[in-house]
């Protein structure tokens, strides 16, 4: 295999003492790419840990089942997209789970290899689609969005300040095709003057728009609180501040008992805490990892716990629902019954 093509996991100690992995454990890697987490996921939950691997890209996927072969009775890979992440895990029978990781964003390989387009090292066609069955491509949006949609789409995803100018230069010169014309037609305007190149924002919010990453992300976010038992781990990493700030005031909100504005005199939202902050302090990689693995700069860790509490229990532990006193023996005793993974119980 070529260098190029090898991709080293991320923050890797961190993700697996973040999972709390537990042997005969049952995990979802949301972003398997060449199986680097999974691995050491499956190697730490065995004997007995079951891992679910899903993967947009197909060739990512091939990858992982050639890498995971040798845990092929406790590993099972999807390609499909973490979207979907509900819809596969019942169709495949698979929650609660213990721990649910996204390692976002792209691998080492789709970086390097030029078919996807994702960077503008590389001359390609503007595809950077994860899925190549999807209709959209980049070359769809450069060469058919309005001017005005392609300022909103690089300031909204890219962050990029100079939006307009760069939304009108490319307007006038479509069509665009390749990576190669798109970049040079950035930087012949903006001419580089650090070691980040001026097309870095435009292919950063071209790749979110094409994938929907943002949306995505949230959905399937959301679909985690579903199937994450009692105690479970939520883990993700992100590699660009809009993932990032997504993830963490995802996390504040699910962990907060009250998302009343702060005008309200009273609560009345009656908001019911589902997530519990493990580490209020992002975690990123060392000076030593950054060094290995200089893709490792960008990386952000958030972790929380789930915690269920008396509201969300099933409507036969309801019927023990007490707030005080003795019973909440017997609520302790009936949850644990209910719940898979009885760590942390929300008494409130
Ligand atoms: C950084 S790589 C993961 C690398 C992996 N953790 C490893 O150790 O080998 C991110 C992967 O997520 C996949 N991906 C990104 N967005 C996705 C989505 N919405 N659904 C499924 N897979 C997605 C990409 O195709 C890519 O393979």
């Amino acid at each position: 295999m070529p260098v190029t093509t090898i991709h080293v996991p991320v923050l890797l100690k961190e993700t697996l003492e973040a999972l709390d992995i537990q042997t005969g454990g049952r995990y979802i890697d949301c972003t398997v790419g060449a199986g680097g987490h999974a691995e050491a996921i499956l190697q730490r939950s065995a004997p007995g840990g079951q891992l679910l691997g899903i993967d947009a890209d197909p060739v990512a996927i091939a990858l992982a089942q050639e890498n995971l072969a040798s845990f092929s009775n406790s590993a099972l890979i999807v390609n499909d997209n973490f979207v979907n992440l509900s819809q596969i895990c019942s169709s495949h029978d698979f929650k609660p789970v213990n721990g649910i990781l996204f390692d976002l964003g792209l691998s080492s390989m789709q970086l390097s290899e030029s078919g996807h387009g994702f960077s503008f090292q590389h001359g390609a066609p503007l595809d950077m689609r994860f899925d190549p069955n999807q209709v959209l491509s980049a070359a769809d949006i450069i060469n058919q969005y309005s001017e005005a949609d392609l300022a909103r789409i690089l300031f909204e995803f890219g962050e990029e300040t100079h939006s307009r100018q760069i939304a009108h230069l490319i307007v006038r010169a479509r069509p665009i095709y390749t990576t190669d014309q798109l970049a040079s037609l950035i930087e012949h305007t903006f001419p580089k003057h650090s070691r980040i190149h001026p097309a870095t924002k435009t292919f950063q919010a071209l790749r979110i728009a094409v994938n929907e990453e943002l949306r995505h992300l949230e959905s399937a976010l959301q679909q985690s609180l579903e199937l994450l038992g009692n105690g479970g781990s939520l883990v993700v990493i992100s590699y660009h501040s809009l993932e990032d700030r997504l993830v963490k005031n995802f996390m504040r909100r699910e962990s907060a008992g009250c998302i009343c504005p702060p005008s309200l005199p009273q609560c009345i939202c009656h908001h019911q805490p589902r997530l519990k902050l493990v580490h209020k302090q992002v975690i990123v990689p060392s000076l030593a990892e950054e060094k290995v693995n200089p893709r490792s700069r960008s990386a952000k860790l958030r972790v929380a716990e789930r915690i269920i509490s008396c509201e969300e229990w099933p409507e036969a532990a309801c019927r023990f629902r007490v707030s005080a006193g003795k019973e909440r023996g017997i609520v302790r005793k009936t949850a644990k019954k209910y719940l898979s993974f009885g760590t942390t119980l929300n008494l409130n």
